[in-house]
C-alpha cells in the first residue's frame, strides 16, 4: 500500500525518554565509543562525526582513522583519543574491543577487502554498532546479539535493495520495514521525515529536519550522534529515535534564524546545546 501510515516520534516522547545525567557520575559511566571514520581524502567526515557523538552525552570518544586525518581532527576537538589505523588490525582478528559501549563506522570510510573484513570483525562483536556510508554493504546481521543500526539515505537504501529509488521512494515506510526484518537490523531511512524501523516491526516517522540538510556531511553528524546516545541512554530504541529528532531540530534551529541555503554540517552540533536543553 502506498499510504502506509506510521506513528511519529513527538517532542513529548523525547522530553519523556531523554537520559538524566546523574550528579555523581563520571566520564566511565557515560560510556567509551569508537568511530571508525575519515580517510586520507574525507578527513572531515571523522570530524563531523565526532563532534555529533562528543556533543552527544558520551563519555569517552576513540577516533579510528587515518592518521593523516589526525591532525584535521584534532584542532577542533581536542576531546577525543586516536587509534591510527587500528582497524587494520581489527581486520586481522586482534582487536581488543572490550572497553567499548558502541561503535559506529563507515562516515568517510573507502570500501575495500580490507574493511570489509574489519566490518565483519565489529559484526560479531556483542556491542551495538552503526553502519553508513561506506560500512553499508549487502551482508546479514542475524547472529549478533545487539542492535545493528544502518543509516542509508535513499541511493544507498536502494544499493542495499536493488531497488530504484523512484521505486523505494514512493513506498519508504513499507521497504523500511521490510529489509529491517529481512536483516534483524534496525533501518533508518535517511531523508525527508526519516523513517526508522526496528526489526521487531515497530516503526516511526521523525518531524523534525528540513532541506537545510541537504548538503555534504549532514548524515556524518548524525552517525556520530546515534554513537553518543547509544552510549549515554539506557534504551537503545530511544536513542536512535532521540539522536534522528535532535539532528533535525538543529537544522530547525538554524533555520529559525538563518537561510536554508547556508547551513554547514559543522555547525548543526553547535545548535545542539541548546537545542537538547528545550527538551529535557
Ligand atoms: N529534509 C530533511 N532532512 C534531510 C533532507 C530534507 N530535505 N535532506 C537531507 N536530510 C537529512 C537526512 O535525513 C540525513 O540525516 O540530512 C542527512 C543527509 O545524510 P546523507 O545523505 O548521508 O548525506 P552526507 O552527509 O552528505 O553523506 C556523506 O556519505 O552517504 C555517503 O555518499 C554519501 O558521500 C556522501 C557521504
Ligand atoms: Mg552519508
Amino acid at each position: 500500500p502506498a499510504t502506509d501510515s506510521l506513528a511519529v516520534w513527538t517532542e513529548h516522547d523525547v522530553k519523556e525518554t531523554l537520559p538524566v545525567r546523574a550528579a555523581s557520575s563520571h566520564k566511565g559511566s557515560h560510556g567509551t565509543g569508537l568511530l571508525i571514520a575519515g580517510s586520507r581524502d574525507m578527513p572531515g567526515a571523522a570530524l563531523l562525526a565526532g563532534l555529533g557523538a562528543m556533543r552527544s552525552g558520551i563519555g569517552k570518544l576513540v577516533i579510528d582513522t587515518d592518521p593523516e586525518a589526525i591532525p584535521v581532527i584534532c584542532p577542533t576537538l581536542p576531546e577525543a583519543t586516536y587509534r591510527r589505523r587500528d582497524w587494520d588490525k581489527t581486520a586481522a582478528g586482534s582487536a581488543d574491543l572490550g572497553q567499548y559501549r558502541a561503535i559506529a563506522a563507515g562516515p568517510g570510510i573507502e570500501p575495500t577487502q580490507e574493511s570489509e573484513r574489519a566490518f565483519q570483525q565489529l559484526i560479531t562483536s556483542p556491542l551495538p554498532l552503526v553502519l553508513d556510508a561506506g560500512a553499508l554493504l549487502k551482508r546479514s546481521y542475524n547472529k549478533r546479539t545487539a542492535p545493528t543500526i544502518l543509516t542509508p539515505h535513499l541511493g544507498e537504501f536502494a544499493r542495499l535493495t536493488d531497488r530504484t529509488a523512484t521505486d523505494v521512494q514512493e513506498n519508504r515506510p513499507h521497504y523500511a520495514r521490510m529489509l529491517a526484518g529481512e536483516l534483524e537490523a534496525t533501518i533508518v531511512l535517511k531523508g525527508h521525515e526519516t523513517i526508522i524501523a526496528f526489526p521487531d516491526g515497530e516503526s516511526w516517522q521523525n518531524p523534525t529536519g528540513n532541506s537545510a540538510l541537504a548538503k555534504g556531511g549532514t548524515g556524518d553528524t548524525l552517525t556520530g550522534m546515534l554513537l553518543g546516545m547509544l552510549c549515554c541512554h539506557d534504551n537503545w530504541k530511544h536513542a536512535v529515535l532521540n539522536a534522528v529528532f535532535l539532528h533535525g531540530a538543529c537544522a530547525d534551529a538554524w533555520t529559525a534564524e538563518y537561510s536554508a541555503h547556508t547551513l554547514l554540517a559543522h555547525e548543526l552540533t553547535n545548535r545542539l546545546p541548546e537545542v537538547w536543553r528545550r527538551f529535557e
